[in-house]
Parts: C-alpha cells; sequence; structure tokens
C-alpha cells in the first residue's frame, strides 16, 4: 500500500456521496475519518435540523468555520483538535481511527467550502477533492431525505437543487481534483479517488 502523505478533504453538494465514499476510502487506504457534520452534531448534542431551526443557520456556519479552523491549525495532528469537540474514543459509524500517526480524510457539509475563507482553510488542511454530481442525480439521491434544512427552504425540487448548485459551482471547481460521480457507484468513487491519489504520489 502506498504511503498517504497528506490528508484528503472532500468536498461537494449534499448526496455527492461525501461522507459513504469517504468512509470507504479510509476503509482501503488505512487512514482515519471524520465527517464534519458528525462533529458538530455531536459537539452540540443536536441534529443539523436542529441547530438551523432553533439557533440559526449563522450560527452553524460560525461553528462550522470554527472547527475547520481549529483542525487546520495543526494539519498534522488533526486528533488534538478534535478532541476539543468531540470523545474520540466514542464508537461512531462517523469517525473512524486507525492510530494517530495517520492522515485523515474529512468529509465536510455541502456548503463547508462557500462560506467565510473556509476553502482557503481547507487547502492548506489537505489535498481537496470534489465529488461532482449533477443536479438529476442528487435529486434522486436525497429525495425521500428530511435532515436538509438549507434545500426545505428552497422546496426542494431538482430546480432549486440546480440554482444552488450554481451559485455553488465555482468555489467547488477550485478542488484540487474533481470526480465525476453521476451513475458511480460509491465503491467506484472511493478507487477513483485513490487511483488519483496514488497516480499522484509518484507510485
Ligand atoms: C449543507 C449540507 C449538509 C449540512 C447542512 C448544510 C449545505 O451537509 O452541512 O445541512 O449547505 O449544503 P451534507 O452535504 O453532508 O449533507
Amino acid at each position: 500500500m502506498m504511503e498517504m502523505k497528506t490528508n484528503i478533504v472532500l468536498i461537494g453538494f449534499m448526496g455527492a456521496g461525501k461522507t459513504e465514499a469517504g468512509k470507504l476510502l479510509a476503509k482501503k487506504m488505512g487512514l482515519n475519518f471524520i465527517d464534519l457534520d458528525f462533529l458538530i452534531e455531536s459537539y452540540e448534542g443536536m441534529t443539523i435540523t436542529e441547530i438551523f431551526k432553533q439557533k440559526g443557520e449563522p450560527y452553524f456556519r460560525d461553528l462550522e468555520s470554527k472547527v475547520i479552523k481549529d483542525i487546520g491549525k495543526n494539519k498534522k495532528d488533526v486528533l488534538n483538535s478534535l478532541k476539543k469537540f468531540i470523545d474520540i474514543t466514542i464508537e461512531s459509524d462517523n469517525l473512524i481511527f486507525y492510530g494517530k500517526d495517520k492522515f485523515w480524510v474529512i468529509s465536510t457539509g455541502g456548503g463547508t467550502p462557500v462560506y467565510n475563507d473556509n476553502l482557503k482553510i481547507l487547502k492548506r488542511l489537505g489535498f481537496i477533492v470534489y465529488l461532482k454530481a449533477g443536479s438529476k442525480t442528487i435529486y434522486k439521491r436525497i429525495k425521500s431525505e428530511k435532515n436538509r434544512p438549507v434545500l426545505g427552504q428552497e422546496g426542494f425540487s431538482e430546480k432549486g437543487i440546480k440554482n444552488i448548485l450554481k451559485e455553488r459551482e465555482n468555489v467547488y471547481e477550485r478542488a484540487d481534483i474533481i470526480i465525476y460521480t453521476d451513475g458511480l457507484s460509491l465503491q467506484s468513487v472511493a478507487e477513483e479517488i485513490d487511483i488519483f491519489v496514488l497516480n499522484l504520489s509518484g507510485h
């Protein structure tokens, strides 16, 4: 197995598979994994939907920036930053921990790179992978889910998704690499990222 020299940060719209493909990738490469939404939910003791409802989106965005800023401060020791926010021994599907000397796969929320100077911070934190999906695919993947406060305001139609996607796309596309996920299984997405990173590291 090749040796990773940096963290991998997954960005992209809701339903792009950041969390699920991220977990598969981490397991495949023997890296640690953390999901930012999960981190925020554990820290606040509330679901994202509850945070949006009770404290508002600006509060959520501030918290999101604060968390990545803290993690970004010491990208070689993500674990220590995470300990501020979460009990790392917690058994969870959204936290995989193989060891403190391992790099991390970090899956972000769909809005994370878009706000404040988050993208800059994420770029310092690791190699950025944009999991790109079209509005049709996204709509199909998430139409039956309820935990999507951002889309709730837009009426949750394919057109609503398309509009937000259009606003965000130019930020997402500033990633180091783009993976087109339409029609791909999560397993294939994880494999593609693996292959890309492998090529980049010159192995
Ligand atoms: C958001 C995406 C969600 C979550 C929050 C806001 C967004 O994350 O952070 O509901 O603004 O697109 P996922 O992309 O993991 O669903």
